[in-house]
């Protein structure tokens, strides 16, 4: 199961690891190769920034070390943990809101954090790996499980592995897993001139 793909149907061919890229709730039992792992969060940290600043942070854990994988779960909505705990890793990322080199509040604090996600979760599919980020975490309890400092903030957890097989979910998460990729049209969200004309030159055809 770690190979099964589910390939974004794109209007165009877009480059094959973007297209790899997807996030399942299914995760295979087998650990992730702590190599790998590191890989991952170097990829993280070659991610652009504004001003360099590079506001993201990480909280990880591994199945293998179940008092800190459960610290990283519990700060995971309910629904989130239902099916994040069979994945072999799981994370939460952090968003340092202030500048360190002037103290002033970072405006793209979390646009950073989720760009640097974003090379992570790429360097994943480029490794078989994949990665399920969520929305869906209690931001107050993770400040207080981990000590979370002022002007830092809980962004999203993670969930990584290797995709697993469906059949291990319920009937409802089995059939969004194996459910149709959908995206919006390019020209509902690329404009030109004003807000709401759709680019004629990126539009589809
Ligand atoms: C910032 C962010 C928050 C998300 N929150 C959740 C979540 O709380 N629970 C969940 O099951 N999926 C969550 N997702 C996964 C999205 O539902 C998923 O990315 C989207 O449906 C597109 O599917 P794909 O990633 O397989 O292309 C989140 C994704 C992102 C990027």
């Amino acid at each position: 199961m770690a190979d099964r793909k589910n390939p974004a149907p794109s209007a165009v061919p877009i480059h094959d690891i973007l297209a790899h890229r997807w996030s399942p709730r299914a995760f295979d039992s087998r650990p992730v190769e702590p190599d790998k792992l590191r890989t991952l969060f170097e990829a993280a940290r070659w991610s652009a920034s504004s001003y360099n600043a590079q506001p993201w942070y990480y909280i990880v854990a591994t199945r293998d070390d179940p008092e800190n994988f459960k610290r990283v779960l519990d700060s995971f909505v309910e629904f989130n943990q239902s099916w994040a705990k069979n994945a072999p890793v799981v994370a939460l990322s952090v968003a340092g809101l202030k500048f360190t080199h002037n103290g002033e509040p970072n405006r793209h604090a979390f646009h950073d954090v989720g760009q640097a996600s974003a090379n992570l979760a790429l360097q994943a599919a480029a490794l078989g790996l994949q990665v399920h980020q969520m929305a869906g975490i209690l931001p107050d309890k993770a400040r207080e499980i981990f000590g979370i400092p002022e002007n830092f903030e809980a962004v999203a957890g993670i969930a990584l592995g290797y995709p697993g097989d469906p059949a291990s979910l319920s009937d409802q998460l089995r059939a969004r897993e194996l459910g149709k990729r959908e995206r919006k049209p390019i020209s509902s969200f690329v404009f030109t001139g004003k807000w709401g004309n759709a680019a004629p030159a990126v539009a589809e055809k």
